[in-house]
């Protein structure tokens, strides 16, 4: 039996699926190349913004027809708009065999299981908290790890922001007991991990729902030195919760990569308020100092978000000034998207579609001369490459990523790749650098 997943949104979606695909090695399916020739097909969905759930449900349309023509094909929609939207979908398509929601996922070999022995649809939500769920993982079995691993640490989140789903979808914060990290961890390094990447729609919140009062900071530091393991990075942090702890933490620990994705969302306080951020752009500013204070050669990545409800031209233009003065390495940049059943989405002052996405032009291309002005200024510089292997294209060129997470092309043996390479970088781009191995 052979399966094919879909993963729309975020990596803690991309980590599910690799949750999921696990799930199902263990029951005995292949993974499948493609949609053509799958036994099962999971759509692993986001509801963040409208377009991608707009995506979802044309993919379902071609899957439709791809039913026609085996009928025995289960197809499945799991993840965030599953939750959200549950019962909708198989109104919608009835093809669908399985809505799972964002916590059910482990039962997906079960599941798959009942429809094929005859059940025509379920619809398994979490309509109530169901921690257990949250807390897992399966266990590794058989499967050998990849060079860079993601690893969720903290599932939820209840932070509320004005405009946000992710609440709604993913319930509230969850996080792992930290000896199931450790050893996760511990197993993916023995296995041939050499950097991971902790995830969390929050993971500085990580510990507080737990006994112990443990912290994030805790966390890393458990981490830090185990054996064969060259890197840590940890994704997404909130600025409120950027503590002394946690700083020092990344200061003084070798393997924790000089990175942070700090979403911001907006450069006025007004609408930092009305986000229900808890900060103003003053606090963010200063977390910034503190950060670049203590750890060198920081990389800071963010979020940004244009034509929230009542975001005026003025409002607008303050956060412009605000991403140039801070100079942030790179950033995801997005039109607000109202989101049923979000505080934001009920307000009658919501910014018309067309100004929102004039704004987004305006911040693209600002930004993206920032992030270039940030690259051109590591030109010379020599950097240690995690080598991933050839890169997408070029003949003789190899890809791999700097400890600030940035691209990095370089003519190389293929036999360099899993290890730590010193690179020169000689050419800066959006994306990244082309440089050249440095001699010592
Ligand atoms: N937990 C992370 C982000 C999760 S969603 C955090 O707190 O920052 C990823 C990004 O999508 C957010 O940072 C935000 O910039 C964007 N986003 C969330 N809701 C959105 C909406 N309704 N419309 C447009 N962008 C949104
Ligand atoms: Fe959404 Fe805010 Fe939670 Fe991030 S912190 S997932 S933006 S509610
Ligand atoms: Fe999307 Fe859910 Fe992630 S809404 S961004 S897939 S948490």
């Amino acid at each position: 039996m052979k399966y094919y997943i879909i993963t729309y949104g975020c990596q803690m979606n991309e980590a599910d699926s690799g949750l999921m695909g696990d799930l199902l090695s263990a029951a005995g399916w292949e993974a499948c190349a493609g949609v053509e020739g799958a036994d099962l097909i999971v759509l692993n969905t986001c509801s963040v913004r409208e377009k991608p759930e707009q995506k979802v449900y044309s993919r379902l349309g071609e899957l439709a027809k791809l039913r026609e023509a085996s009928p025995g094909v289960v197809i499945a929609v799991a993840g965030c708009m599953a939750q959200r939207e549950g019962e909708e979908i198989r109104r919608r398509a009835p093809y669908v065999n399985l809505v799972l929601g964002t916590r059910q996922f482990h039962h997906l070999p079960e599941l798959v299981g009942r429809i094929r022995a005859g059940e025509r649809g379920i619809v398994q939500l979490d309509s109530e908290e169901d921690p257990s769920a949250a807390r897992g993982r399966p266990r590794l079995g058989q499967r050998t790890a990849a060079l860079r691993e993601f690893v969720p640490i903290i599932r939820g989140c209840t932070n509320f922001c004005s405009y946000c789903i992710v609440p709604y979808v993913r319930g509230r914060e969850v996080s792992r007991p930290l000896r199931d990290i450790v050893c996760e961890v511990r197993e993916l390094a023995d296995r041939g991990a050499r950097e991971v990447t902790l995830l969390g729609q929050n993971v500085l919140a990580y510990g507080r729902d737990l006994a112990g009062g443990l912290s994030f900071a805790d966390l890393l530091r458990e981490l830090d030195g185990t054996e064969e393991l060259w890197r840590i990075r940890f994704t997404t942090s909130h600025p409120r919760d950027v503590t002394d702890e946690l700083v020092e933490a990344m200061a003084g620990l070798p393997t924790v990569c000089e990175h942070i994705h700090l979403p911001l969302q907006a450069g006025a306080d007004r609408l930092l308020e009305e986000m229900n951020r808890g900060y103003t752009t003053r606090d963010y500013v200063d977390t910034v100092a503190r950060l670049r204070a203590a750890v060198g050669d920081l990389a800071i990545t963010t979020d940004m978000m244009v034509g929230f409800p009542g975001e005026t031209e003025e409002e607008f233009e303050e956060g412009l000034g605000l991403y140039e003065r801070i100079g942030f390495d790179a950033a995801f940049m997005f039109a607000y998207s109202p989101r049923p059943g979000t505080a934001a989405a009920a307000r009658e002052d919501q910014v018309p579609r067309r100004t929102r996405s004039a704004r987004l032009q305006r911040l693209i291309a600002l930004q993206n001369g920032l992030s270039v002005a940030r690259n051109e200024a590591e030109v010379g510089r020599e950097v240690e490459v995690l080598v991933e292997g050839p890169a997408e294209r070029g003949e003789g060129l190899l890809a791999g990523r700097a400890r600030s997470n940035k691209l990095v092309i370089f003519p190389g043996g293929a036999e360099l790749a899993g290890s730590l390479v010193s690179v020169k970088l000689t050419e800066a781009h959006l994306w990244g650098f082309h440089g050249e191995i440095a001699v010592s």
